[in-house]
């Protein structure tokens, strides 16, 4: 039997997670606003678990149900059979979301609908209280309302997506994973060409190059029981033991170099550190440098910098001159590279004075930044 599930994702990325999924078997792939939905037996169903590397969350499809008042809701609702997807010790967290046609119920209150609905399933059909408490649930059922309409879904990564595992406490201003894996495939980067990043810090970009370079899924040192269909009653052991053990088998050497460094020494250790948690520390060669004195490692590669938010005391301000020289710098020591700077975006951007291929905006957290490519002749 398929599962029906969707992936939230920034709208900018639904057509290269569509891609992603059709490539890991993924069926009836469509995207909507900031959605991307698709069908997936049991096998895909685990390795879009394993190896999607731009999404955060995945969800379960339960039901659609109209909710044109709290009472239809809890009436619709109450016949999702939750007993037959969970046992009733599990902690259960409710999330609810309204799209821009949301309707006129508060979201609190769809919720409690929700929770009512879960008690009064299981009470009808166990003869059981469900627990209550939503503390570290490993249970997240979601309702997404819009235009009169419930979503109801089971949320089955559990903790986000874009924690691999690997991240080093201590550089002020790592962006996540799935950001930096977004940034890679806006750049269509595919582990065959040179990669660099000379502005590092903790190494997050390097590191998602790397595990991209030797097709290591992004998830797979995930712990047991990190997974939140693994807390299904539909949850199957064997399947999944056989997924993780393809994705293995599937890995390569590196076939390419892979390149990052930093002015900060500081930061250079604590990149290494990541990569080794990462198990990538043979695969990227790191050192300390400032990109104004960097040479190309290869004739031809992907570069990526995610220039500095702030201004440190004795750094250069980070405002149009430095695009200025950062645009020259390319230009007279990158041909032959693509180059690809992620910054914020209230920067006057143009001041790089160079003729960009792509440009995408993100959030990096709540910073809006843009990703702009450029391909150096
Ligand atoms: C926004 S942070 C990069 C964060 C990184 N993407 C991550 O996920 O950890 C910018 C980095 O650029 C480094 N940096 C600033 N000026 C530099 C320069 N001239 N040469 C090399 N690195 C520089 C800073 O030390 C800082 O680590």
């Amino acid at each position: 039997m398929d599962y029906k599930f969707f992936a939230p994702c920034p709208d900018q990325l639904t057509e290269l997670v569509a891609a992603e999924v059709t490539a890991i078997g993924g069926t009836n792939v469509h995207t909507a606003y900031c959605v991307v939905y698709f069908d997936a037996c049991e096998e895909v169903a685990y390795k879009a678990h394993l190896h999607l590397r731009l999404v955060s969350r995945l969800c379960r499809i339960l039901k659609e149900i109209p909710a044109q008042s709290p009472r239809i809701i809890f009436d619709k609702a109450r016949r999702i059979r939750y007993d037959n997807l969970f046992s009733s010790d599990l902690p259960i967290s409710i999330n609810v979301a309204s799209g821009n046609a949301g309707g006129k119920i508060e979201t609190h209150l769809i919720g409690s609908k929700l929770r009512e609905a879960i008690n009064d399933c299981f009470e009808h059909h166990k003869n059981v209280k469900p627990n209550q408490s939503s503390y570290k649930a490993p249970i997240g059922i979601n309702g997404y309302f819009n235009k009169n309409r419930l979503l109801v879904s089971i949320d089955t990564s559990n903790e986000s997506l874009h924690r691999r595992g690997y991240r080093e406490e201590g550089h002020p201003a790592p962006i996540k994973e799935s950001l930096a894996a977004a940034c890679l495939a806006v750049c269509q980067y595919d582990g065959t060409i040179p990669f660099y990043d000379p502005m590092c810090g903790s190494g997050t970009i390097v590191i998602e190059a790397a595990q991209i370079a030797i097709n290591r899924a992004p998830l797979i040192h995930r712990q047991k029981g990190g997974f939140g269909f693994e807390y299904l009653h539909d949850f199957n052991p064997e399947v999944w033991q056989s997924v993780r053990a393809q994705a293995k088998a599937g890995e390569h050497a590196l076939k390419t170099t892979i390149h990052a460094s930093d002015i900060e020494p500081d930061f250079i250790k604590i990149a290494q550190k990541t990569a080794a948690n990462a198990d990538l520390e043979s695969e990227i060669q790191f050192s300390v440098k400032d990109f104004f004195k960097t040479e190309k490692p290869a004739e031809n590669g992907l570069l990526i910098i995610n220039i500095p938010y702030g201004v440190r005391m004795d750094e250069k301000p980070v405002d149009g001159e430095y695009l200025v020289e950062i645009g020259e710098y390319f230009k007279n020591h990158y041909q032959g590279w693509r180059c690809a700077m992620l910054a914020p975006t209230d920067l006057p951007i143009k001041m790089i004075r160079l003729k960009h291929q792509k440009k995408v905006q993100f959030l990096n957290g709540t910073v809006p930044v843009t990703l702009v490519v450029y391909d150096i002749f």
